[in-house]
């Protein structure tokens, strides 16, 4: 029997979220069983969101010189709590063009992947019981986050009918005094939809509208991790343009399929006057965390890797197949900007 006192030794919220774990971790698991059972041919395991595609071929040549570099001076010594600086100017640039401001690398930390982004900046802007909104259906790992830091998630439902865009009232109703953050997510994991410049709009102004009566900033984080594995021709929102208390998270996870690496990037919108305050307490979330920037060798390789992609485009060919597969099914599906097909049957069942 076990013992009462060793039942007691965990927090009782991680006791129960070890019960519940990550769906997705969960789905993994099965789908790695299934694999033992029926074969790799047979099951294609799209739970984990490993990307299918290698790297780019230029990434083993980038990392080697990287490497070999003379002047990289203390190439495994600690980094600066915000990254170093070529990394964080790489991104700056990056973002300047998909953003259309000009964004300082002052503006910009070095973070774990995409979660730690979302991570460190939840742990810098959340209270006890703050609420943060998130359009459903959402990353399975958002709420997660949230209670993370003692935050606790709001679910805005999206609808199949409205082509996953978000509904304006049912989003009013969302709010709270408590309301500190809504995380949006374009092009969105997992209905493939890109929000309408409209939504964007519409989102800002509640957003500035209840940051006014509540007399605090309610922010929007706007996770991009897929912000260049956009269909051809296809235009990624610009959240900086429309909102003034907004953050992104990025990560070179997806489009240089580099997950494992876990370099990521947050971008604190310049408008902000204490923009360095800001990234100095996030840089300190880093620091406590201690998830700290990520490995030197790819923070100080970033210029060079954000010059390429993998080859995205490859994904395109898959998701042809999936449409032309759901449409002889006769299974009704949103038309997807990016690599994901959520269908309106899947959520019912
Ligand atoms: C929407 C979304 N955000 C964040 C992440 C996490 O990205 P990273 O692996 O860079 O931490 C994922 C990973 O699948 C994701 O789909």
């Amino acid at each position: 029997m076990v013992d009462f006192l060793e039942k007691q030794a965990l927090s009782p919220y991680m006791t129960e979220l070890c019960q519940s774990s990550s769906a997705i971790r969960k789905m993994d698991e099965i789908a790695k069983e299934m694999v033992k059972k029926y074969g790799e041919e047979a099951i294609h395991n799209f739970s984990i969101g490993n990307p299918r595609v290698p790297p780019p071929e230029e990434y083993t040549k980038i990392m080697m010189d990287t490497l070999n570099d003379k002047d990289f001076f203390l190439p495994h010594g600690y980094a600066p709590n915000t990254g170093d600086q070529e990394g964080r100017e790489a991104i700056a640039e990056l973002f300047t063009k998909l953003q259309g401001v000009d964004i300082s690398y002052k503006n910009v930390i070095l973070t774990a992947g995409c979660a730690g982004a979302i991570n460190i900046f939840l742990r810098t802007i959340l209270s006890v019981g703050d609420e943060v909104i998130i359009p459903s259906p959402y990353f399975l790992e958002y709420p997660y986050y949230i209670e993370n830091f003692h935050g606790k998630p709001v679910f805005c439902e999206t609808k199949f009918e409205e082509g996953w865009q978000i509904n304006k009232e049912k989003f009013e109703k969302c709010f709270t005094a408590k309301t500190r953050c809504v995380i949006i997510n374009s092009p969105q994991n997992p209905t493939g939809i890109v929000y309408t410049d409209k939504t964007i709009k519409m989102i800002s102004e509640i957003c500035q509208n209840y940051t006014e009566k509540y007399g605090r900033p309610i922010w929007i984080l706007s996770d991009d991790v897929y912000c260049r594995v956009l269909r051809p021709g296809k235009k990624h929102h610009q959240i900086f343009k429309f909102y003034k208390y907004s953050a992104i998270s990025y990560s070179v996870s997806k489009d240089l399929s580099l997950p494992g690496e876990r370099i990521g990037a947050l971008i604190m919108n310049p408008e902000i006057k204490l923009g360095e305050r800001n990234i100095h307490a996030i840089s300190m979330s880093n620091e406590f965390l201690a998830i700290y920037p990520p490995n030197r060798l790819h923070m100080r390789a970033l210029p060079k890797l954000l010059k390429f992609t993998s080859q995205v485009e490859l994904y395109s060919e898959s998701q042809d197949i999936i449409e032309e597969t759901l449409k002889k099914l006769k299974i009704e599906y949103v038309q997807p900007e990016e690599l994901f097909i959520y269908s309106q049957k899947y959520l019912m069942e």
